[in-house]
């Protein structure tokens, strides 16, 4: 196995509001990692049969190995991936930030939160930052989904959001000439093989990682949507809105994946970690990716009302791709109540200490509900 894996990783990620990267979705070709995604999409997207797990689990350890030969080359190119000191992270952040994100309180909600994960943030992140990140984490990623349970859609729902952000980074343009990295891993490589303790610490941080990097690039297609206004073509901007929703797709996975271990394991070992942090912990409120895509969605849907004016004035593709877009966030919602329910049952939320005196679960759901409320113009009937 890579000496990639199994240490607990860091990720750099943009401080500023740009993501420096081309989201038209190029054509892999000879990428080292082309083919692998080609066959995982074959087995994943099977209509005919029932998934074959065991073929599934060597097709994920193959495509680790092809990213894993260009994660290794990319990481020497980013020296500054290092965790930066609280300090650090806060000075960067306040001279980056707009205004939405630079008031005082958010400000160390959000480093808080990066520290915790192992974030350091660039004002001046580039192409090659993103491509670097991107391609270590998936690597990662994929090769420790061999040793997951995941529901099929979720695995699904990670390979194609990362195809999609590969091939808008990595795909025709030099990286065909990296040599994949030889097929060391195996798809029988005992899940034991690490502590126990170990492993739930890795999962939970690199799902959170690629989460981070699914928001900031599902943000950016919708940035990009509203850039063809006011009379981009519709079939581009609809193209644009469905990115959005897979890469969004991408962030509900991605919970499932940083999730996947048992209750005991989320109880005795994550939810401590947190806690010791500060008293009453923290929460996914204080993430900044996450924030800025939801502000992103927010604003583009206004540009797009001021454009066309009510939904049945959107051009069709338009339309029905805002539809799934705003479905997917609804539905990510409710999975993250799932997902909270599956680790903390009815238990009041982490946040109790700090006056949150209901449980995670029933805020999940009121999130749920008032999202619902909010795109409602993109929706069936709300009570
Ligand atoms: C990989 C990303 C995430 C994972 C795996 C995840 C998972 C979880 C889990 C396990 C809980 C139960 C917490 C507990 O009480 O121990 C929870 C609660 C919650 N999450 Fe997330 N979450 C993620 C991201 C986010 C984000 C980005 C938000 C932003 C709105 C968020 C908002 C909440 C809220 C409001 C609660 C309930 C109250 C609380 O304890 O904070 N989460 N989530």
């Amino acid at each position: 196995m890579s000496q990639l894996t199994h240490q607990l990783p860091n990720i750099l990620l943009p401080a500023s509001s740009d993501l420096p990267v081309d989201i038209k979705q190029k054509d892999a070709g000879a990428a080292a990692f082309s083919e692998e995604f080609r066959k995982l999409h074959g087995l994943l997207g099977d209509k005919e049969q029932l998934p074959d797990v065991d073929s599934i689990r060597v097709e994920l350890t193959h495509a680790a190995s092809s990213l894993y030969g260009m994660a290794e080359t990319a990481a020497a190119q980013t020296t500054s991936a290092q965790t930066m000191s609280k300090e650090d992270l806060s000075r960067n952040l306040r001279e980056a930030l707009g205004d939405i994100d630079r008031e005082r309180r958010r400000l160390d909600d959000f480093v808080i939160y990066d520290k915790y994960f192992g974030v350091a943030r660039s004002a001046s992140y580039t192409r090659d930052d993103f491509a670097a990140n991107l391609t270590k984490t998936v690597a990662r990623l994929l090769d420790d989904l061999t040793h997951t349970l995941l529901n099929i859609d979720d695995l699904a729902a990670i390979v194609r959001s990362a195809d999609v952000m590969l091939r808008s980074c990595c795909a025709g343009d030099g990286d065909t000439s990296l040599e994949s990295a030889p097929l060391v891993a195996t798809a029988n490589v005992p899940s034991h093989a690490h502590p126990r303790e170990t492993d739930t610490a890795y999962r939970w941080r690199l799902g959170h990682h690629f989460f981070a990097l699914c928001a900031e690039f599902s943000r950016h297609c919708l940035i990009a949507a509203a850039n063809r206004l006011p009379d981009g073509s519709p079939h581009e901007m609809a193209d644009l809105i469905d990115l959005a929703r897979l890469t969004l797709r991408g962030t509900t996975a991605a919970m499932w994946y940083a999730t996947n271990m048992s209750q005991a394991a989320y109880m005795g070992t994550i939810r401590p970690s947190m806690e010791a942090v500060q008293i009453g912990g923290f929460s996914g409120t204080q993430n900044l990716d996450y924030e800025r895509l939801k502000k992103t969605r927010e604003s583009t849907i206004k540009k797009f009302c001021q454009r066309y004016g009510t939904k049945d004035d959107f051009q069709f593709e338009v339309r029905e791709a805002f539809v799934a877009h705003c479905e997917a966030e609804v539905q990510d919602l409710e999975h993250h109540t799932l997902i909270a329910a599956s680790k903390v049952s009815m238990n009041p939320s982490l946040l109790q200490g700090s006056g949150a005196a209901f449980p995670a679960v029933e805020m999940l759901r009121l999130m749920a509900h008032g999202r619902r409320g909010d795109l409602a113009i993109f929706l069936g009937s709300v009570e």
